[in-house]
């Protein structure tokens, strides 16, 4: 009997993977995959690298952007989540469990500083946050039951980078992997692992997929065997990304070699062009020679970061002028892509920090936070010299 109109709606069109492969990676939106016995299934369960079983654990979309991203940052393995925020909730939950302790960077991104300072507490996990730029401050903090040390290449606002080389020294003394959030920096402008970490987080919503258009994130691994720990840890998290989500990011890192050297390059000048205006009390980007981590950004960047911030004469008023005056650059929150994105640090990113972990983390009322973007030159020189007219 021939199937019924239901049946071959179904299944009539399931056709054969063609021999001759497609150049670029398909996107596998399927949410499982089909075995023809129970024994090869039963087998795929238990060696998932061997298969596909279903697309929490694993996609073949979702694996070749982790493999990708492992290549660039020189790691054993990748793994990617459905945004930033689910990598590092997923790496930190699967190294540390309740009675354990993390020593972390006090200036970090808004949602991590207050995943470690709120969340983490209630799972039991203690956490110590100190001046990354002070390595003996960092080795002070440890205790025996330290179980990560969390920092970032660049932390935004103000773009400090970090002594990643002394940080894995500290935590390679004391057998504690280094947990290293590299998304501002990106792997083409540098590669934590190369410098000791054992782990490295991306918000992949920023430069790897550099379009403003998906949220995803990804985490690397320089050994297999926390890559492992961690995969567990998110299956059960259910931080697995959307294949298309995936591949959006795939498609982005294809070309980030081309966009961060136009991002560090616009960078350039505009923080140039804020550094020679009198309205401009301080620029914050490590390729100016002033800048604190001006040194250890020339050792350790391969170029100029596509993001600078900016105190302005006037304080938290003038600020906010400035951001409501750009007509290239949008008010928006995120950071990144080929936009041009200004924001208020002090009452957006960062509002989630008390008046006086601001401070401690160096970000002033009326400073302003710059994710430059890839239009000409021109137009955002032309674009910030009239905002600031109107600051
Ligand atoms: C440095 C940094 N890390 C992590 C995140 C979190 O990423 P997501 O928004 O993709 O969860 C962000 C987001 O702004 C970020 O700026």
């Amino acid at each position: 009997m021939a199937d019924g109109f239901a049946t071959r709606s179904i299944h009539a069109g399931r056709l054969p993977l063609p021999a001759e492969a497609p150049l670029a990676t398909p996107i596998w939106q399927t949410s499982t995959f089909v075995f023809d016995d129970a024994e090869h299934y039963a087998h795929t369960l238990r060696q998932p690298r061997e298969g596909y079983v279903y697309t929490r654990y694993e996609n073949p979309t979702t694996a070749a952007l982790e493999a990708t991203v492992a290549d660039l940052e020189g790691a054993a393995e990748g793994m990617a989540t459905a945004s930033g925020m689910g990598a590092i909730a997923t790496v930190l939950l699967s190294l540390a469990s309740s009675g354990d302790h993390v020593v972390a960077q006090r200036d970090l991104y808004g949602g991590s500083y207050s995943l470690l300072a709120h969340t983490a507490p209630r799972f039991g996990v203690e956490v110590s946050f100190v001046d990354a730029g002070d390595p003996a401050a960092v080795r002070a903090a440890l205790r025996p039951t330290t179980r990560a040390i969390y920092a970032e290449t660049i932390a935004n606002p103000t773009m400090t980078v970090a002594d990643l080389p002394a940080l894995a020294e500290v935590a390679a003394a004391a057998d504690v992997p280094l947990v290293v959030d590299n998304t501002v920096a990106t792997p083409y402008l540098c590669r934590p692992i190369e410098h000791g970490a054992a782990v490295v987080v991306h918000s992949a919503t920023k430069y790897l997929g550099g379009h403003s258009d998906v949220v995803g994130g990804v985490a690397l691994f320089a050994e297999p065997e926390r890559h492992d720990t961690a995969w567990r840890t998110m299956i059960e998290l259910g931080a697995s990304p959307d294949p298309f989500a995936a591949w959006l990011v795939l498609r982005g890192v294809k070309t980030l070699s081309l966009r961060m050297r136009a991002h560090g390059a616009n960078a350039r000048q505009l923080a140039e062009l804020l550094d020679a205006h009198p309205k401009v009390a301080r620029v914050y980007w490590p390729g100016l020679p002033g800048h604190p981590t001006a040194g250890l950004a020339g050792k350790l960047l391969d170029g100029g970061p596509g993001m600078l911030s900016f105190d302005l004469e006037g304080g938290r008023e003038a600020g906010r002028r400035f951001i409501e005056a750009t007509r290239v650059a949008k008010l928006a929150a995120s950071l990144g892509s080929v936009e041009t994105l200004v924001s208020h640090p002090a009452s957006t990113t960062h509002r989630q920090f008390s008046p006086d972990a601001l401070a401690a983390a160096g970000i002033g009322e009326g400073m302003v936070r710059v994710s430059v973007g890839l239009e000409d030159g021109a137009d955002l020189a032309e674009d910030f010299t009239r905002a600031l007219e109107v600051a």
